[in-house]
């Protein structure tokens, strides 16, 4: 009970300080309604794919850069404004200054999910060098 009620109330606090920052039309909080209004439907609030999404055919995370393929601004600009396969364009609903901030948003979460990924791949090194230093011969034989 005790928690739901915390849950409750900080969903609250969450999106009255989303409203806030709303008023104040900051950058972030405008991309973030960009997102939920245009983008999320298909390509999910984390960037997974929705149901919908999947049917329309996108197959990986639109922030997992190394899989998708529109990689510079230019064509990231180009697929959002004109669409792309099933997507549809959003010139008519967004004006550019819209995309250029969706699209920098999109880089921005791209490289965080980049650095995580990283992240991963420094953890298990670092495992491995743990388990060969923990396999290392005793050193009892050693003498100055
Ligand atoms: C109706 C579903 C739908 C909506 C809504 C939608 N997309 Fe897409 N999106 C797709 C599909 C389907 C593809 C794959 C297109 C293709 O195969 O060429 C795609 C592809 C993309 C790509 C290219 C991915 C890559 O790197 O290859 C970007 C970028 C993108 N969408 C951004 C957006 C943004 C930003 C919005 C919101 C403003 C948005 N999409 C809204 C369905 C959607």
């Amino acid at each position: 009970m005790k928690n739901r009620f915390i849950i409750i109330a900080s969903l609250f606090l969450s999106t009255s300080s989303l409203a806030d920052e709303t008023q104040k039309s900051t950058p972030e909080s405008s991309v973030v309604s960009i997102w939920n209004k245009h983008c999320k439907k298909c390509h999910g609030s984390d960037g997974y794919p929705t149901k919908i999404g999947k049917r329309l055919g996108i197959d990986s995370n639109i922030f997992d850069y190394p899989k998708n393929q529109k990689s510079d601004l230019t064509q990231l600009f180009t697929v959002i404004n004109e669409g792309s396969g099933k997507m549809p364009g959003f010139s008519k609903k967004l004006s550019t200054d819209d995309i250029k901030t969706v699209v920098e948003f999109i880089e921005y979460s791209r490289l965080i999910f980049k650095i995580k990924d990283r992240e991963k791949q420094i953890d298990a090194v670092l495992e491995k060098i743990g388990e060969d230093y923990n396999n290392l011969p005793e050193c009892n034989s050693v003498t100055n």
